[in-house]
């Protein structure tokens, strides 16, 4: 019993550091093609890049869904909500806009008024609402310099 398992445990460890040795070897290489194929104006992972004259033509159409815009709900560039609870979209960062928006798509947000409003978009009509919002000026307020 001694024996064997003195006889086991360097197999194993040999086995473990070629393991290792092999992973640390390839990960600069996975990093550096992903880092590599990323295009910088693309939006949420995996999103086609966005259009912004379609996502305003877009943003300023009747939905079926409700028979309103995204407009007729966050205001003029999306900064004039029509209701103070509703998000202002203007200047904000297109990757969160394209994730908003996805995440209501699937479910995993639910809004008896936003859910019905991306069920249908399409990866490209979200790609491109989420880089027009994001080109509007913006009202979002930051922190920036507020405990200085
Ligand atoms: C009927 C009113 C209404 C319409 C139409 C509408 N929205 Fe919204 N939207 C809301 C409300 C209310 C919320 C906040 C929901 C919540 O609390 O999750 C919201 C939230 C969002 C958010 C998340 C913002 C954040 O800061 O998390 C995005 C993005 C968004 N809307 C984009 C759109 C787009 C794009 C359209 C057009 C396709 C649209 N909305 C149409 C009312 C509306």
């Amino acid at each position: 019993m001694t024996i064997r398992t003195f006889a086991i445990a360097p197999a194993l460890l040999a086995a473990a550091l070629a393991l290792s040795a092999c992973s640390n070897s390839e990960a600069p290489a996975d990093h550096a093609e992903a880092t590599e194929h990323a295009a910088p104006t693309s939006s949420s992972a995996g999103l086609p890049e966005g259009n912004i004259a379609a996502g305003e033509k877009l943003a300023n159409t009747k939905g079926e869904a409700t028979g309103q815009s995204c407009i007729d709900c966050h205001g003029a560039n999306g900064n004039a909500p029509i209701d103070p609870t509703y998000p202002k979209l203007g200047n904000q960062y297109a990757d969160y806009l394209a994730h908003a928006l996805q995440e209501y798509r699937n479910g995993n947000r639910e809004h008896a008024l936003m859910s019905s409003q991306a069920k249908t978009l399409t990866d490209q009509q979200i790609a491109d609402l989420s880089v027009w919002f994001s080109s509007r000026e913006g009202e979002l307020v930051t922190l920036h310099g507020a405990h200085d």
